[in-house]
C-alpha cells in the first residue's frame, strides 16, 4: 500500500454483515468506492440481491452471501463459502443490529436473548471465523458498529445498551488478543441516524424533536455520514489505531 494512498483497499476483501440495507450497506459502498471486493450479508436474500444488484450497477465489484449471523453453524460455513469462492477476507465489518424496546420490568427473555445474539454475539461468531484466518495470514481489520448507547442509556433499551456496551467491551478484548497479529480491531460508534431500524423514531414528531434539539448539529445522521470513518478503520491509514470506539453523532455526546 503506497503511503501517498493510504485509504485506498484496492485489492483486499471485505465482508459487511447486515448490508442490505441501512448503515451496512452504506458502509459497503464506502468500501468499495475506496477499492474493495465487497461481500454483503443478510438473512432476506431477496433484498440481499437487490442490493447486490443496485451495487454492481454503480461499478462496484459486489458478491452476497446469505446468512444468518446468530447461528454459529452458519457463520461458519458463511465463512469457508465466502473464502473458497472469493478469497480471504482482509476486512470485516460487524454491523448487524436490531432493537426490541421495552422497559425492563417487561421485557421478555426471548427480546432480551434475540437483541444480545444479534448485536453482540454475531460479533464474536464472526470475529472469531474471521480472525482465524487473519492471524495465519498476520494481518486484518475488524470494525465493530457500537452506538452511542455503548455508553448511554435510555429508558426501554436495557437489552440494546448491555449489548452495545458489551460490543465495545468485546473490541477491547479482541484488540488485547490479536493487534500483536497485526490485526486491528475498532469500533463506530453512530448517534441518531435515519435508517429502517430507526424509521418509528423519526416517525414520532415528541421523538423526532428530540433528537433535532439533543444533536448539536441539530439533525439525524445519514448512514453515509459513517462512511469515511469506516474506510480509515479499514484502511492502511489507521494502522497503529487498536482497541478505540468512534463516535459519529453531530456532537450529541459531548453536550449535556
Ligand atoms: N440507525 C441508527 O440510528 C443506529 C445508531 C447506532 C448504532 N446503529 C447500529 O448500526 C447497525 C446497522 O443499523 P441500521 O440502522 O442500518 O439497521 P437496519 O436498517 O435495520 O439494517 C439491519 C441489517 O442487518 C440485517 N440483519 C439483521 N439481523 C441479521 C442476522 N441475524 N443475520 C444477518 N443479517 C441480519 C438486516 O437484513 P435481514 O433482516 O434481511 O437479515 C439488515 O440488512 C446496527 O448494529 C445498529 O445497532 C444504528
Amino acid at each position: 500500500m503506497s503511503a501517498a494512498l493510504p485509504f485506498r483497499l484496492d485489492g483486499r476483501r471485505a465482508l459487511i454483515t447486515g448490508s442490505s440495507r441501512g448503515i451496512g450497506l452504506a458502509l459497503a459502498a464506502a468500501l468499495a468506492s475506496s477499492g474493495a471486493h465487497v461481500v454483503l450479508n443478510a438473512r432476506d436474500t431477496g433484498r440481499l440481491e437487490s442490493a447486490a444488484l443496485a451495487m454492481r450497477s454503480a461499478g462496484h465489484t459486489v458478491a452476497a452471501v446469505a446468512f444468518d449471523v446468530t447461528n454459529e453453524v452458519s457463520v461458519t460455513t458463511g465463512f469457508a463459502a465466502i473464502e473458497a469462492d472469493h478469497g480471504p477476507i482482509d476486512i470485516l465489518v460487524n454491523n448487524t443490529g436490531i432493537h426490541r424496546r421495552a422497559p425492563l420490568v417487561d421485557m421478555t427473555l426471548a427480546d432480551w436473548n434475540a437483541v444480545l445474539e444479534t448485536n453482540l454475539t454475531s460479533a464474536f461468531l464472526a470475529g472469531r471465523s474471521a480472525a482465524r484466518g487473519m492471524i495465519a495470514r498476520r494481518a486484518g481489520k475488524i470494525i465493530n458498529i457500537c452506538s452511542l448507547m455503548s455508553d448511554l442509556a435510555r429508558p426501554t433499551t436495557g437489552n440494546y445498551a448491555a449489548a452495545k456496551g458489551g460490543l465495545r467491551m468485546l473490541t477491547r478484548a479482541m484488540c488485547a488478543e490479536w493487534a500483536h497479529h497485526n490485526i486491528q480491531v475498532n469500533g463506530l460508534a453512530p448517534g441518531y441516524i435515519l435508517t429502517d431500524l430507526t424509521a418509528p423514531l423519526a416517525a414520532d414528531p415528541k421523538f423526532n424533536d428530540w433528537v433535532k434539539t439533543r444533536t448539536p448539529a441539530a439533525r439525524w445522521g445519514t448512514p453515509d455520514d459513517l462512511a469515511g470513518a469506516c474506510v480509515f478503520l479499514a484502511s492502511s491509514a489507521s494502522d497503529f489505531v487498536n482497541g478505540q470506539i468512534l463516535v459519529i453523532d453531530g456532537g450529541l455526546s459531548a453536550v449535556v
